[in-house]
């Protein structure tokens, strides 16, 4: 069965349709990449999948359960289900490293506080951030933040891990930090991962599968390997863009 399911999603903000009978099915352990250019309705979509939007129509299924219809409490015990890594890190100012990665075990564990420092200091371990746990956020580098919010979302343990943008804005040694990390959890934590990014060749180096959305339709779904076949102009027009440097803003 598909650990994620998504039927016929439509979403309009004010009159504009930013997504269009998206379908698409991720299944359990399976590292699913979404490609497509800045704006296309990227974040959107993983919005719906944790259930932070609502559709205008379709379904989203989270183990076969339909996500948009559930109430606030039994959404909140599905949301446990993902760790999700946003697009900016997200990570709270105020609270230290410690505090931030160990988020989700002082709200939902009945762990002591010295069990969660241990598992802090784990998982910290995990992303080569040792000894980091008293710093605050505006004391590291935009690819520590990434590195702790990644500690963050995997330290409860989730089913699914959300990337969105894991490596925009940051140096490309750090970028191949980040990938060697991602696809290194994926085997210890063998955890459902779906990527969300513009960046093909990151992309490609962590998906097995991939969907390419556009302007909010998908206009392909399929393996890694079916993109070097791909006909369509538009698809071969960001994979050049993506080999040759930045993407530029084109019309397709
Ligand atoms: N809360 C919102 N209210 C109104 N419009 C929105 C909202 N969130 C997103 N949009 C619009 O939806 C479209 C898709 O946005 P989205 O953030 O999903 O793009 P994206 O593919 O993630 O782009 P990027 O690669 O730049 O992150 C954009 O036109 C955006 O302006
Ligand atoms: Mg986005």
């Amino acid at each position: 069965m598909s650990i994620i399911k998504i039927e016929n999603l439509t979403k309009y903000f004010n009159s504009k349709k930013v997504l269009d009978k998206v379908n698409l099915e991720i299944n359990e352990g399976e590292s699913f990449l979404i490609l497509g250019r800045s704006g296309a309705g990227k974040t959107v979509l993983l919005k719906h999948i944790i259930g932070l939007l609502k559709p205008d129509s379709g379904k989203v299924f989270v183990e076969g359960i339909d996500i948009t219809m559930l109430s606030k409490e039994k959404l909140d015990r599905i949301r446990l289900k993902f760790g999700v890594v946003f697009q900016n890190s997200a990570l709270f100012d105020s609270l230290t490293v410690e505090e931030n990665v160990g988020f989700a075990l002082y709200r939902h564990s009945d762990l002591t506080r010295e069990q969660i420092a241990k598992e802090v200091s784990h998982y910290l371990e995990m992303v080569d951030l040792k000894g980091t746990e008293k710093l605050y956020p505006h004391e590291l580098s935009g690819g520590m933040k990434k590195r702790v919010a990644i500690a963050r979302a995997v330290i409860y343990r989730p089913k699914i891990i959300i990337y969105d943008e894991p490596t925009t804005g940051i140096d490309p040694i750090s970028v191949d930090k980040i990938v060697s990390l991602i696809n290194e959890l994926k085997s210890k934590l063998s955890i459902t991962t779906l990527v969300v990014t513009h960046d093909l060749n990151v992309g490609l180096k962590i998906a097995d599968r991939c969907a390419f959305l556009l302007k909010g339709r998908i206009i392909f779904d399929g393996k890694r390997e079916d993109l070097e076949h791909i006909k369509d102009e538009r698809i071969i027009q960001f994979i050049r863009g993506s080999s040759f440097g930045p993407i530029k803003e084109m019309e397709v």
